[in-house]
């Protein structure tokens, strides 16, 4: 069984997620929403010292563990996130690369975190299976990722204009448990619903972390006024706002070597 989405091109994501780097922090509420939770699910267990964002981003994160006195290695795949987390001095070790690929060595950090990072990914059991080899015995690995049903607002309305993938496919939560399965772990998945008074903030949002990149190829259909306003007069609303809903999971793995 495989646990791939699809050959991701991981060129045009890094350039994506490179572009969004100087506005990403204003527009990640839902990635800091995430990342908090995640924070506290590690900071219930005793770990070491060292860790590794795993997918860092600009460095929210990482500067949150430098903060609380951790050593941390600051890893993304876009060197326009990393020179971004770089300026602001958010971690001791800036490395480029890719989760699928660590060029770390076996044992060599405490904690694993990676705050959605792994949707991003061709593979979810090879990035969880570098997770593990670089986690010494007796550490942790604590990721966040989405799960499919995400944004099915947008999804649903855009069906209804045309026939182009507009959204990402994300794995099915049974498929992420799968993937969890060779480890202890645990795994919580919640759901966070944002809220948007316009359309446009809302599409925005996502171009703003540079999660408009298809796994299934470009997006298709120009963006004109008349589109919009089709979409808006379509998509559901709640109290008058456009809901964005995403389903998330939360996992836990124990390294037990
Ligand atoms: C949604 S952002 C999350 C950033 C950060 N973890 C946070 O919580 O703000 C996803 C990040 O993962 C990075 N990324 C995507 N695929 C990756 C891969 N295969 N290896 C490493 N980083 C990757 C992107 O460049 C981007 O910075």
């Amino acid at each position: 069984m495989t646990l791939a989405v699809n050959a991701v091109n991981k060129q045009a994501i890094a350039g994506a997620f490179g572009r969004a780097a100087s506005k990403y922090d204003t527009v990640a509420k839902l990635q800091q929403q995430t990342g908090e939770y995640l924070m506290e699910l590690a900071q219930t267990e005793n770990i070491g010292t060292q860790v590794l964002d795993a997918g860092c981003g600009t460095g929210f994160f990482s500067t949150r563990w430098t903060q609380q006195g951790k050593q941390v290695i600051a890893l993304d795949l876009a060197s326009g996130m990393l020179s971004h987390a770089q300026e602001q001095q958010v971690a001791d070790y800036y490395l480029q690369g890719d989760i699928e690929h660590l060029g770390l060595a076996d044992n060599s950090i405490d904690m694993c975190f990676s705050n959605l990072v792994v949707q991003w990914c061709n593979d979810l059991s090879r990035a969880l299976r570098e997770f593990y080899r670089v986690t010494r015995s007796g550490g942790l690995i604590v990721f966040s990722t989405l799960i499919q049903g995400s944004l099915h607002e947008l999804e649903t309305a855009w069906k209804q204009v045309d026939d182009y993938r507009h959204i990402n496919q994300f794995l099915p939560l049974r498929t992420i448990m799968q993937a969890c399965q060779p480890y202890r772990h645990k795994i919580i998945s919640r759901q966070y619903c944002q809220y948007y008074p316009q359309l446009l903030p809302l599409l925005n949002s996502l171009k703003g972390i540079g999660a408009t990149h298809l796994h299934h190829g470009c997006q298709q259909g120009l963006m004109t006024r008349k589109r919009l306003n089709t979409l808006a007069e379509i998509y559901p609303r709640h109290n008058g706002d456009y809901p964005l809903s995403y389903q998330i999971a939360f996992g836990v793995i124990y390294c037990d070597k």
